[in-house]
């Protein structure tokens, strides 16, 4: 059934699945100079899996909506949006610090949004300060956003390599199974992405049995876009609702979990998308690894713990109603989609749950794997980053 699944969902992309061991990278996000001015290009992620379909974004308003509605999503990428965001109000003249602000406060979980916006905006101030023009402060904030893209790619491949050698550790039978939840790969990275990185690695070395997709609700990042990565990437994967889980831990189907974060708090606390908590909790209950894989950049040091981390609070219509993906600006407004409930009902509709740090076997990152976790060991991975 798991295969016929993946049949079926790699027929709705268009070219099909790629080779197995050819990791295919969707360009998520990229950045192109058009006779009328730059343009930050998204692909559009709520019309994913049924339509490819790019979303230009000519001005900062435009990308922070793009951001609000999760056409652009993901920890990493939203980093790397931010700063191109903030490299297109400079070269396009816009007020840049007055577009900081905006930008950086368009979501407020993923700490790498604020991070990646910072980054351009302090290497234009030190353009203006060293007395460069208009012209070359913007050219500085680009390069600078260039330069996060750039890492993010270096970042995604080391965490890759470091995430097979700890399920090497972990797992010397080889053959893993694999429980993720939400969207962790090229669509929200410059490279392979953070835990689907991992996956892949695990599917070139031949030693990736089943990924298991938790559909996540309410908007479908693992339905829509992680069966279409795994699709592409010719994985065997087999999509669960996400209340299927606790069956499939008990029916001793999952070697381990591997998921990404929005933010690291300096204790070790993660948060990731609304149910990923339940996972670590049904994983240590089944004796499960519970990994998470998320690159320096996603580490917030001066947040001490997780119950300090804001988690967004999302629309009760994500609940209420279905979206329709593939129908330009379905689900980003209230009756936009198919109700599902009672007129009126009140929903509860957090983005985002915290893991607590003693739920998570080890953290990977580009720097290598903390496990036990402990605020020591993170920091001493995070100063590795930031020392040099
Ligand atoms: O609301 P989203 O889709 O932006 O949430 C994304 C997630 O929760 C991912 O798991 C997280 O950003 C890690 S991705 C590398």
């Amino acid at each position: 059934m798991a295969d016929q699944y993946a049949a079926s969902a790699a027929s709705a992309v268009p070219g099909g699945p790629r080779s197995p061991g050819v990791p295919d990278l969707v360009p998520a996000l990229r950045w192109e100079e058009r006779p009328e001015g730059p343009v930050v290009v998204l692909l559009d992620q709520r019309r994913l899996p049924a339509e490819e379909v790019e979303l230009v974004c000519t001005d900062v308003p435009a990308l922070v909506e793009a951001i609000h509605v999760l056409a652009v999503r993901g920890a990493p990428l939203l980093g790397i949006a931010g700063a191109y965001g903030l490299a297109l109000a400079a070269v396009r003249g816009f007020d840049v610090e007055e577009s900081a602000q905006m930008l950086a406060h368009a979501r407020p979980t993923a700490v790498n949004l604020g991070y990646g916006v910072r980054r351009a905006l302090a290497a234009h101030r030190n353009a203006l300060r060293g007395g460069a023009d208009a012209g070359a402060a913007g050219a500085a904030a680009l390069a600078e956003a260039r330069a996060l893209h750039r890492e993010d790619a270096e970042a995604s491949a080391r965490m890759a390599a470091h995430g097979l050698a700890l399920l090497e550790e972990l797992l010397p039978g080889g053959g893993y199974r694999i429980l993720t939840h939400c969207n962790t790969g090229a669509l929200v990275s410059g490279g392979e992405g953070t835990a689907m990185a991992v996956a892949g690695a695990a599917h070139r070395a031949g030693e990736l049995r089943r990924l298991w997709v938790d559909e996540t609700r309410p908007l479908l990042q693992g339905a829509r876009l992680t069966a279409y990565e795994a699709a592409r990437a010719g994985m065997a994967y087999t999509l669960l609702t996400d209340n299927a889980a606790g069956s499939l831990f008990a029916a001793g189907e999952v070697d381990a979990v591997l998921i990404g974060a929005d933010r690291i708090a300096a204790d070790g606390s993660v948060a990731n998308k609304v149910g990923s908590y339940p996972l670590a909790v049904l994983a240590r209950y089944h004796h499960v690894p519970f990994v998470v894989v998320a690159p320096t950049t996603t580490v917030d040091l001066g947040t001490a713990e997780g119950a300090a981390i804001e988690v967004e609070q999302r629309p009760g219509h994500e609940v209420t109603e279905l979206a329709a993906p593939s129908v330009p600006g379905a689900g980003t407004a209230a009756g936009s989609g198919v109700p599902v409930a009672p007129l009126g009902t009140q929903a509860y509709n957090p983005a985002f749950d915290i893991t607590p740090p003693e739920l998570v076997t080890a953290i990977i990152t580009e720097n290598g794997v903390v496990s036990p976790v402990t605020e020591g060991g993170l920091a001493e991975l995070c100063a590795r980053s930031r020392s040099g």
